[in-house]
């Protein structure tokens, strides 16, 4: 009897192993986005069970953790990551990977290796690995269950080195918690960078020891604009407040870090610093009685060019750049009138004491001021396109928004450029047209659908390929001044943020709406086990579609 039952035994796993090892895996087992270089697919299955080992370098600890907890229900609880280089699943870094964020990824019956040249490739494997197991892995219900995952070789790397995605904290704040699960969604769709903006003229929302005021009084503004009220003007009567403290600050870093995304703090100015004002209205150009913003728009109140206001904003930029590691400083400089500038004696004798043409060469001297302040710590100023008006600041990145121009003239004149079009890459506006829109929370305005972020191409034809070598990627922009929630925020980022992820990362010539939706509607089945909120506009038209 037991010799019986041994060999059945036997014979039962055997089947079971072989079974994996045959499979003929299809195309639809291998809906990954953004899209990779190059795919193989190839026989069999990698079965993930109880006994699964992850193992792999000490520099890929983070990554292999990070793996060990995806694969958490299905692998033994306690598996730890093992420095070693032989078992199941294998994490190496190997030099012959010439792109620092590029990875292979072969998958066997046998085991599974992902190489990378630094630990931000194997993260990036992994991201793609995880998109090729069930969905099981999103959540976090202890249901111990194996899978299995097809058989493939990939190879891959992105396209673009920034793929950013923005997020206004200035209109709306959002808690920590959500800022971790912005920074998730960042790194599933292998983007590397989120861009902080962390002061408005609604609300100064960064912890600055020595500046207590803009905190205490800049962070905030005693009620907010109902709907689109604006003239005559209709507030809701409540106090609405709030920031992130330094540890906050510290907690999200840190966190981003071992995701892989780079987290560039936004601090405005001139413009944009109606809150600062109000809590520090000795920087500014009048004796006007400041307020926080309550309405949203362009407002006049921008800081004066005094030596006092250089000195304080050189002091906070100290404590931001302590807070953040990034070599890119966001300094603003969108949407500040010059009206305050044309009126003050101060700024015209600036004017003229400097030798400047008008006042938008004084913006240009301010930004230099501090774009010199930020070189001499060993960082780099990136600012809105308006940083052009008046002589672009010698090192400075621009970030084109009101259309392309701006990132154009600014790869001719040989400086980097990150693409955030308002036509193609605004996620605050309408995802329907304006037939359809009865239907929709409140936005801004525009009408930028899926499709037309997917058909995005960050390099202009009209510059030559040296010039093209400027274009450092492009980012989504989500600014908040309709969006008071985060489930609203993962609405109007999803799905477009998929179709940017691919825009950035995969090739030109790789890019195919059709396929793309096809892929999406499984990436979809994530977002709904990560219980995320999505637009589903796009999967109607999918489902309206005569097959
Ligand atoms: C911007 O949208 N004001 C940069």
């Amino acid at each position: 009897m037991r010799i019986v039952i041994i060999v059945f035994v036997f014979l039962f796993s055997l089947s079971c192993s072989d079974k994996n090892r045959d499979i003929e895996n299809v195309v639809e087992d291998y809906q990954i986005i953004p899209k990779p270089q190059s795919l193989e697919i190839s026989k069999g299955r990698f079965l993930v069970d109880s006994n699964t080992k992850v193992v792999g370098v000490t520099e890929l600890e983070n990554e292999g953790k990070y793996l060990v907890e995806l694969l958490g229900n299905a692998i033994d609880e306690v598996a730890p990551y093992t420095i070693k280089d032989e078992g199941d699943i294998v994490l190496k870094l190997d030099e012959s990977i010439t792109n620092k964020e590029g990875y292979n990824l072969t998958i066997t019956y046998e085991n599974i290796v992902i190489k990378g040249n630094t630990p931000l490739g194997v993260f990036y494997g992994i991201q793609t690995l995880r998109q090729l197991m069930p969905t099981q892995v999103e959540t976090t219900a202890p249901n111990k269950q194996e899978f299995t995952i097809p058989a493939a070789i990939i190879e891959d790397s992105p396209r673009f080195v920034y793929r950013g995605m923005h997020l206004d904290v200035g209109r709306h704040l959002f808690p920590v918690r959500f800022i971790k699960r912005y920074i998730d969604l960042i790194a599933m769709h292998k983007m590397n960078t989120f861009h902080w903006h962390l002061t408005e003229d609604q609300g100064w929302r960064i912890e600055i020891k020595k500046y207590p005021k803009l905190t205490e009084i800049g962070s905030l503004r005693k009620e907010t604009m109902i709907e689109k009220n604006f003239d005559p003007f209709v507030g809701d009567g409540k106090p609405y407040g709030g920031f992130y403290t330094q540890e906050e600050v510290k907690e999200i870093v840190a966190y981003a870090k071992t995701k892989h995304v780079t987290v560039i703090p936004e601090i405005e100015l001139p413009g944009h610093s109606l809150a600062a004002l109000a809590a520090y209205p000795e920087y500014g150009n009048t004796d006007e009685d400041y307020e926080v913003g309550t309405k949203w728009g362009v407002f006049n109140q921008i800081y004066a060019p005094k030596e006092e206001t250089f000195l304080f904003l050189e002091d906070v930029f100290t404590e931001v750049l302590e807070l953040f590691p990034s070599k890119l400083i966001h300094i603003g400089g969108d949407e500040a009138p010059k009206d305050e500038w044309a009126a003050s004696k101060f700024a015209q004798d600036v004017i003229k004491r400097e030798g400047l043409k008008d006042e938008h060469e004084l913006q240009s001297y301010f930004i230099q001021r501090i774009e010199k302040f930020l070189n001499g710590k060993g960082r780099q100023i990136i600012g809105w396109d308006e940083i052009l008006e008046g002589g672009l600041a010698p090192n400075a990145t621009v970030m084109s928004w009101r259309g392309e121009s701006g990132g154009i003239e600014a790869a001719k004149q040989h400086h980097n450029v990150v693409m955030t079009p308002g036509s193609h890459c605004y996620f605050d506006h309408y995802q329907v047209d304006e037939r359809e829109r009865s239907a929709e929370p409140l936005a801004i305005g525009g009408f930028t659908s899926v499709e037309k972020v997917y058909s995005y191409n960050p390099t202009p034809e009209e510059l030559t390929e040296d010039q093209k070598k400027y274009i450092l990627g492009a980012q989504g922009n989500v600014w908040t001044e309709y969006i008071k929630t985060p489930n609203y925020v993962e609405y109007m980022i999803l799905p477009r943020m998929t179709a940017l992820s691919e825009v950035v990362w995969s090739s030109k010539e790789s890019k195919d709406w059709a396929n793309f939706k096809t892929r999406l509607t499984t990436l979809k089945e994530r977002y709904d086990v990560m219980g995320l909120n999505y637009a589903k506009h796009v999967f109607k038209e999918e489902e309206a579609t005569p097959k």
